[in-house]
């Protein structure tokens, strides 16, 4: 099964802006995706963060593992293929063949990491990231600033979310390279690592695991190829159909921190990805919009007004924390 998504268009009308956006994230029969176009995120700043992160994955594994920092769960640096997430429908661990590189702006203490939460990158690589990858963050920062005031319109009351979204909040942008079977089996370094944990990575089907968000918001520059499903309210998985989205459109997704902040009236959807079609690389964006990390995670005032489910005040970084450990980051 395949399904576009709705697309809000920051060139066009406010009011339809909100209720394109405030529906597609609400409403429980829409796929609970959206597509933004006419963003500030230029096309050229995305076609050089993908050829930037072309150039880091094929980079030398021990060299990139050099950047790996476990404590960081994922959060900062180089993350190479690994076994795990807990699959959210199905429960079972899976190998997931994908290699990924995080970054952001906050570099000070979070409580739910064990180590500070530093720029870890390749220093050959700073250069090259930094400014590149700086493009495609800060405007894509701003976008999520911007949606949390469309979803206050839409709810028409604060969410308590705006004042915690600034330089130091936690938004933290991953790029991700799903790598094609047959480069990887060029690379003797690579299968060497896979081949000692998952001997059966060959026959891998998801890319990625089934799982929620735990995010606020994220916001996905679109990946190079099809691949991303979603859970439908009748358990179906359903392939977003990005065929005839601009190649530079923006795919946003509720995350737990949403959720929780709107009393699950935006409720987050499972996902994953799957491989399709020709066997080449596939590459993705997501940018993880987050409050700052001490932030209290709760139902807002205007959400339990309108029937939500009442969450309890819960540090932000704390779901960060949570779901890292249960998806065996941590
Ligand atoms: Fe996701």
């Amino acid at each position: 099964m395949e399904s576009e998504i709705p697309v809000v268009d920051l060139q066009g009308s406010r009011a339809a802006q909100v209720r394109t956006f405030g529906e597609a994230m609400t409403n429980p029969d829409l796929p609970g995706f959206a597509a933004f176009v006419g963003h500030d995120v230029s096309e050229q700043a995305i076609d050089m963060a993908y050829a930037a992160s072309r150039a880091l994955f094929a980079y030398d594994f021990d060299e990139l593992m050099a950047y790996y920092a476990p404590e960081l769960g994922g959060e900062r640096g180089y993350t190479p293929p690994k076994e795990t997430s807990r699959d959210e429908a199905g429960g079972h661990i899976q190998v997931e063949v994908k290699e990924s590189i995080s970054f952001g702006r906050r570099t000070g203490e979070h409580p739910g990491l064990e180590a500070p939460l530093r720029p870890v990158m390749p220093d050959a690589l700073v250069t090259l990231f930094s400014d590149v990858m700086m493009r495609v963050f800060d405007p894509t920062h701003a976008l999520f600033a911007y949606q949390i005031g469309l979803l206050e319109e839409y709810f028409g009351g604060s969410l308590g979310a705006l004042e915690h979204v600034g330089p130091d909040d936690g938004t933290m942008m991953r790029f991700l390279m799903y790598p094609a079977r047959a480069r990887l089996e060029r690379d003797a370094k690579r299968c060497a690592w896979l081949d000692a944990r998952w001997p059966d990575w060959r026959d891998a089907a998801f890319l990625s695991g089934a799982h929620i968000d735990s995010s606020f918001l994220t916001n996905l520059i679109r990946a190079t190829r099809p691949g991303l499903q979603f859970l439908d309210r009748q358990g179906r998985w359903v392939m977003i159909d990005i065929s005839r989205l601009p190649r530079h459109a923006i795919v946003t997704n509720a995350g737990k921190c949403g959720g929780r902040q709107t009393g699950w009236l935006m409720a987050p959807r499972p996902h994953r990805v799957v491989r399709v079609g020709d066997d080449i690389d596939r590459l993705s964006g997501p940018c993880f919009g987050w409050l700052h990390p001490m932030a209290p995670s709760a139902t807002a005032p205007v959400c339990l007004e309108r029937g939500g489910r009442a969450f309890e005040p819960m540090p932000t970084w704390k779901v960060l924390q949570t779901d890292l450990r249960d998806y065996g980051m941590l």
